[in-house]
């Protein structure tokens, strides 16, 4: 797929903003602090809803403005779809679909796909194991743009319980009566059902990324890896269906209750578990150099590229839902697996490849790789402070951009 058409209204420095776009590669180029990131942020807000820079809207939305308007028109093979998100930071956000408002925000999730490749990736790899979750669960919610519903799901159930924790952690501190803990039962069934759900995904993920990953690291730095994924549940057990995970995890939420009411916090389940990247033998995180982790981090990033492009969104579902029965799940991955590619040879879920200021961070032989690897992609959205941070197989058209304008050079 390809974004035609880009269009912001007071959505971070721009008033309004109306951008042209085509297949192939688009640079923008334009002294630092001038509002490139702010445009492909834009694109990726599309695609995930939500920002790689910040956590929250509010940001998102020009200063003094009350809301900010993202648009796109996006090509798929021979479909057309306008979509439009309103973002009202502190109250509900709204989604538009073909000029249709009778959607949800989530109901645009799998209409725009990025892989987004940026400076901040680096935490991928040096981070928190939170920075590992939300890249995880973001290509969860890619391939699966249904699983958006359980990941807020676990989020509330999470939040709820962990308040009912806190107050009973309070009242044991303060030698009161101990609270009626009957409704904690219910609130593990909730949680261990959300969890176990988005942990068989996280480890069908995992499943999937790991050889991809290995092989991009192979083209980004010969003779450096291997690399291996290895997913760290704060519940081990070895359980990999959605029932068994179910059991771990409600078996180690029992196990944990009498320190959880203690420290009036949820302790196990997919909110503390991480994902350990090795290089070779040795963490990656810890002990691989700088370059190193930085050819890590795009490895995990050309992984989902591979990994998306393979898969076909616009297919009614990936993977099993929660009441599919096997046969059904089974029909459902055969019809992925056979999506042929469109008339123009691309296959139809490609996503768009953005590449915020990348270029300059990486060492000429990275550079050019890395380069090489995107150069095909369906639709290639770069930005560069000079013309010289884009490499020379990456030609298309130019845009400069200053001061809230973005002209084509
Ligand atoms: N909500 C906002 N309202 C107004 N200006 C903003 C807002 N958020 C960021 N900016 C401005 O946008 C600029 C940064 O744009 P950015 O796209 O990150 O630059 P770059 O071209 O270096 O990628 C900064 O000057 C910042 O002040
Ligand atoms: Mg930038």
């Amino acid at each position: 797929m390809h974004l035609t058409h880009l269009s912001l209204a007071d959505f971070r420095s721009y008033a309004q903003v109306d951008v042209a776009l085509d297949p192939g590669v688009t640079a923008f180029v334009g002294p630092n602090g001038q509002g490139k990131t702010n445009l492909v942020e834009a694109v990726g807000y599309l695609a995930t809803l939500g920002s790689h820079r910040v956590s929250s809207d509010a940001p998102l939305v020009r200063m003094g403005a009350e809301r900010a308007v993202v648009r796109a028109a996006v090509r798929q093979g021979e479909r057309r779809q306008l979509v439009e998100l309103e973002l009202n930071p502190g109250k509900a956000n709204r989604a538009r679909i073909n000029r249709s408002s009778q959607v949800k925000p989530r109901d645009v999730l799998g209409i725009v796909r990025t892989v987004l490749f940026a400076p901040e990736d680096l935490a991928l790899i040096k981070g928190d194991p939170g920075e590992r979750r939300r890249f995880l669960d973001e290509l969860i919610t890619a391939r699966t743009p249904r699983m958006a519903g359980v990941r807020s799901d676990y989020e509330r159930v999470l939040k709820q319980r962990n308040t009912l924790l806190k107050s009973a952690a309070l009242a044991r501190r303060h030698g009161g009566r101990s609270m009626d803990l009957s409704t904690l039962d219910v609130w593990d069934q909730h949680l261990a059902r959300a969890g176990a759900e988005l942990l068989a995904q996280r480890l069908s993920l995992i499943a999937a990324l790991q050889p991809l990953a290995d092989k991009a690291y192979e083209q980004l730095a010969p003779g450096g890896g291997p690399v291996t994924l290895e997913y760290k549940p704060s519940a081990p057990g070895g359980a990999e269906t959605r029932d068994d995970l179910f059991e771990q995890l409600m078996g180690a939420l029992g196990g944990a209750r009498k320190q959880e009411i203690e420290r009036g916090v949820t302790l196990v389940g997919p909110h503390r578990d991480d994902l350990l990247i090795r290089l070779g033998r040795l963490p990656a995180k810890g002990y691989a150099s700088h370059g190193e982790s930085w050819s890590c981090a795009l490895a995990l990033r050309l992984a989902s590229y591979d990994l998306l492009r393979a898969e076909d969104p616009w297919a009614p579902q990936h993977g099993p839902t929660p009441s599919a029965p096997p046969q059904e799940a089974a029909a459902d991955a055969s019809s992925t697996a056979s999506t042929a590619p469109s008339a123009e040879g691309r296959r139809p879920g490609e996503p768009v490849l953005v590449l915020d200021d990348v270029f300059a961070e990486l060492d000429a032989r990275r550079r050019e790789r890395l380069a090489e690897l995107v150069a095909p992609g369906e639709q290639v959205l770069v930005t560069a402070a000079v013309d010289d941070d884009v490499p020379a197989v990456l030609t298309g058209r130019r845009y400069a951009v200053a001061d809230g304008t973005v002209e084509r050079i």
